[in-house]
């Protein structure tokens, strides 16, 4: 077992559920260091490539950073048509490009199933790292995407998504954490994560265990993808839902008005999602108007108590 005191350059990293690893060079620059890559979420090969690109540099958004480099990691079926490989690859190029990075190579292999993504190397200053562990009571909750691309994915698969539905749940995980990472950071904010895997509750459990603090939501204040209650009211759910139930729910405490679909939705796992920002509450007015001034969407659905767990009123 490493012990953090053995890496004193190592200020983030060694434990389970850190976005991404943080290495300090000098007093100005440390390096965030994460990778990501998953099978096709969407029948585009463009839109693919965009949202695995953009799914992975979003941890280096949620440490407070910008990424500098990243490099392709590559499964094809061997019989793939080069010109779908060619679509996925320049989506994903083509997202780093936006935002700012360099696309310097990669590594493919076979694979009976298409895979995909980056391994992304960014910078942060050593001081300004943002970490799931500094939430504080009395500070608001922002997040900056909408949930639901987890079931309208999922229901895509099963052949019954409303193409509308699709459209806005693509165009949401394409788009980069990047304006919302550099806002905060601007302000000044005491934590943040991004909502991936592990849904908006698995995400905000850790933040409330690595910060000793309770969380609270207002159901009502949280923004979903037009579609998505449509199809938790139809049982349209990943398995991966069932899954982050299993492991959250000990920590977790409904409003016992709150449907069981409804609190499925919030266990459902998104991908490319919003981050999910602790700010002091003397700050969120100068954070809310520098998002809506720069069209960044955002909705404050929560607060930092004292305590432990979750709650959902
Ligand atoms: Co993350
Ligand atoms: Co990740
Ligand atoms: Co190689």
């Amino acid at each position: 077992m490493f012990r953090a005191e053995e890496f004193p350059s190592l200020l983030v990293g060694l434990e389970v559920s850190d976005d991404a690893a943080v290495y300090k060079i000098n007093d100005e620059i440390a390096v965030i260091q994460t990778l990501d890559f998953f099978p096709p979420v969407v029948d585009d090969p463009y839109d693919y490539g965009a949202i695995a690109a953009a799914n992975a540099m979003s941890d280096v958004y949620a440490m407070g950073g910008e990424a500098v480099l990243a490099l392709n990691i590559c499964g094809f079926p061997p019989d793939l048509p080069s010109e779908i490989v060619a679509e996925i690859l320049r989506g994903g190029a083509e997202k780093v490009a936006e935002a700012g990075g360099i696309l310097a190579g990669g590594h493919t292999l076979d694979d009976k199933e298409p895979k995909y993504g980056l391994a992304v190397m960014g910078f942060v200053h050593p001081d300004r790292v943002l970490t799931k562990a500094g939430a504080r009571p009395g500070d608001a909750l922002v997040l900056t995407k909408p949930l639901g691309v987890g079931i309208i994915t999922t229901a895509l698969k099963g052949g019954v998504a409303d193409p509308g539905h699709v459209e806005a749940a693509v165009e949401s995980m394409k788009k980069l954490n990047r304006l919302a990472a550099r806002l905060m950071q601007r302000v000044g904010v005491n934590a943040c994560t991004d909502i991936t895997g592990f849904a908006l509750l698995g995400h905000a459990q850790e933040v409330a265990e690595k910060s000793g603090v309770r969380i609270r939501f207002y159901l009502e204040k949280l923004p979903f993808l037009e579609g998505a209650k449509g199809y938790a009211e139809n049982w349209l759910f990943p398995g991966g839902s069932c899954r982050n139930q299993e492991h959250y729910a000990p920590h977790v405490h409904f409003a016992s008005d709150i449907p069981e679909d409804m609190q499925m939705l919030l266990y459902t796992p998104e991908t490319s999602g919003g981050l999910l920002i602790a700010v002091p509450f003397e700050k969120l007015e100068e954070l809310t108007n520098l998002f809506a001034a720069d069209g960044q969407e955002h909705w404050t659905i929560g607060e930092v108590m004292e305590g432990e767990g979750i709650e959902v009123v």
